[in-house]
């Protein structure tokens, strides 16, 4: 939904205003007011971020998710501070209106609310984001309040959180059953009294994430919760067909991104074996 001021100029989050400002957590709350929709997508280097930027993605997320759809690792654990620390920066550096969140690492917060102040502030400082995401609900109500304070904006994931897979015993739907959906409401609420700007909800029944969204002020961004939720996000290669093999259910698949690359590869790797890459037109005399 997009809605005009009374200077008649259209009031969207990515393209409207016409300032060529980078999208801030104001400009969220106040899409939450007048109903609009938005998408975020992860990004882990600077040219891909730039088309996502360029399409009007008003939030980039350099997801943990980097660990395994970009540094080859099994899952969000093994992923560190140092290597997101470069894939913030080289996302920071290729947008210019996207609002760039950096995901915490596992490990990277849990300690204690110094840690998690420590590591915020170098994606900050060093990386240039613009906001930082942690999961958990109420185990990490101190850590959103003292980055908060501190003037970091926090955005708090809940639902299905992959950096505790071990503890839950895989990735599957969290809040079934009226004592785990009440708990995750509580958790949202008890968030959104700590500061954050967003909820990521991930992995929850539909008809939760619609109460958890009704019953909050900050937006919240669903990912398999359904249609109602504020914002929705994807890991982009799901999103973009890049992923291999199957993906979860909630993933709609908008390119076949794989399929483009592997057909690309092969014909350079046979124009090369044949002579004819490259020809007289690639050749400087
Ligand atoms: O790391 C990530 O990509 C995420 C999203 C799935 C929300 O946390």
């Amino acid at each position: 939904m997009s809605t005009t001021s009374a200077s008649g100029q259209s009031l969207t989050l990515y393209g409207g205003t016409g300032t060529g400002r980078r999208v801030t957590t104001r400009d969220l709350l106040a899409a939450k007011q007048r109903g609009e929709r938005w998408a975020m997508l992860t990004a882990y280097d600077a040219r891909i971020a730039g088309v996502f930027d360029e399409a009007g993605i008003p939030v980039l997320l350099v997801g943990d998710s980097a660990a395994d759809n970009h540094l080859g690792y099994d899952n969000t654990v093994p992923v560190t501070m140092d290597e997101l620390l470069v894939l913030v920066k080289a996302v920071v550096r290729g947008t210019r209106r996207s609002l760039v969140v950096a995901d915490l690492p596992f490990g990277s917060y849990q300690v204690s609310v110094a840690q998690a102040l420590e590591n915020a502030t170098r994606f900050l400082k060093e990386g240039g984001a613009q906001a930082v995401k942690l999961e958990g609900g109420h185990r990490v109500l101190p850590q959103v309040e003292a980055m908060v304070e501190a003037g970091i904006p926090v955005m708090a994931h809940i639902g299905l959180t992959p950096q505790s897979v071990h503890v839950l015993g895989g990735y599957r739907v969290q809040g079934r059953g009226p004592e785990a959906a009440e708990q995750l409401l509580r958790d949202a609420k008890a968030l959104e009294e700590a500061g954050a700007f967003a909820v990521v909800l991930e992995l929850v029944p539909a008809e939760l994430a619609q109460q958890i969204t009704e019953s909050l002020s900050i937006p919240t961004i669903g990912i398999g919760a359904g249609p109602h939720c504020d914002a929705q996000v994807l890991v982009w290669g799901d999103m973009a067909g890049l992923t291999p093999g199957k993906t979860p259910k909630f993933v709609k698949q908008y390119a076949d991104v794989r399929s483009v690359l592997l057909g690309a590869a092969r014909r350079f790797a046979e124009e090369v074996r044949d002579g004819v890459y490259p020809g007289e037109e690639h050749s400087y005399h």
